[in-house]
């Protein structure tokens, strides 16, 4: 099995790959490493580890990679994942969320690859809070320019499936943590905390509650339901069974993993921590349960054990 992870240095690209090499698999990995070569340095120089730094919306050298490949199966993980540096420029999303979902479907045509896995997001819903959202649920209106563009990928893969008769598979994940933590809530508060130990600002009320899936519970997931593609389009909602974690609680997992004492919480206030976040939602994951797949981490433990994870590895 040739496999392509296109963002694959990544946070959840790069953790993907070590599971794919633990498995005996070959993997080609491209990426224009914004954020460097860490997440993959461990596994230059292995036999069925091979490197590709290329822009992936450049429709030339992403043909020439399916062309030089026999590629059987796309990860698509590449993205823009700061979306508040995307409100700032709807350009960033438009590029690396969208485009490069176009780029990597028409390199699939014109080789005739026809399986694809596809990293989106909760984000895609919008704000529709007391609906519980499921697979089914319409009329979405995203309220970021991360998840139109998302929202906008998926139908593309939508029409590719249906006119290339291809494969697949899309994940509508919410937030991911675990070791190698580039971004987001977990993240800011160790480093907040770590400069200083005696305050915490918090963004908003304190009071959204989002789910939070331990990254490995996630590639477990990614790696069943992606052995298993059919000649069809399959969306999954992926989350964990058990209540969201507020904003509040994670300052406090955080405090109390670091060993701090009497940290003064700063509330900015509002009901959300920036414009186009999506306070809170109630995520149906039923359909996935269905699979036999389950987490293993509940969304306050997956907080708990990536503040572990970091000050293991001394972030
Ligand atoms: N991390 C989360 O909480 C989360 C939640 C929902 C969905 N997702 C999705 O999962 C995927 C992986 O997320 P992540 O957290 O690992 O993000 P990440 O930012 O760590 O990794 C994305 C990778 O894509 C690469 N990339 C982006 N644009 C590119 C381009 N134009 N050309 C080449 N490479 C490009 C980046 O260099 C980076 O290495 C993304 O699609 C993201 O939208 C992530």
């Amino acid at each position: 099995m040739n496999i392509l992870v296109a963002g694959g240095a990544g946070f959840i690209g790069s953790h993907l790959i070590d599971r794919m090499l633990e498995n005996g698999d070959t993997v080609l990995c491209v990426d224009k490493l914004i954020m460097g070569d860490k997440n993959i340095e461990h596994i230059k120089g292995h036999k069925n580890f091979i490197f590709h730094m290329i822009e992936l919306t450049d429709q030339a050298k992403v043909d020439q990679i399916f062309r030089d490949n026999n590629i059987d199966i796309v990860y698509h993980m590449a993205a823009n994942s700061d979306i508040q540096k995307g409100g700032k420029d709807p350009a960033i999303d438009f590029n690396d969320t969208f485009l490069t979902t176009r780029t990597l479907l028409e390199g699939m045509r014109k080789a005739n690859v026809k399986n694809l896995f596809f990293a989106s997001t909760s984000a895609v819903y919008g704000e529709l809070p007391d609906v519980k959202l499921t697979e089914l649920t319409g009329g979405l209106m995203p309220v970021s320019y991360y998840g139109g563009t998302k929202l906008a990928s998926e139908a593309l893969i939508s029409s590719y499936v249906s006119m290339c008769d291809m494969s697949a598979v899309v994940f509508r994940f919410p937030n991911v943590i675990g070791p190698r933590l580039t971004h987001g809530v977990v993240f800011d508060f160790i480093n907040k905390l770590r400069k200083n130990p005696s305050e915490l600002e918090i963004l908003g009320n304190g009071m959204q509650c989002k789910q939070y899936i331990y990254v490995k519970d996630l590639i477990d997931v990614i790696m069943k339901l992606t052995k298993e593609l059919k000649q069809e389009e399959v969306i999954y909602n992926i989350g964990v069974n058990s209540p969201g974690t507020t904003v509040t609680r994670i300052a406090e997992i955080t405090v109390e993993e670091l060993g701090l004492d009497k940290v003064k919480f700063i509330y900015t206030g509002g009901d959300r921590g920036w414009k186009g976040d999506v306070p809170r939602f109630t995520y149906d994951i039923s359909k996935v349960l269905k699979t036999g797949w389950s987490p293993q981490y509940t969304s306050d433990e997956a907080v708990r054990q990536t503040v572990r994870d970091a000050i293991a590895l001394g972030v």
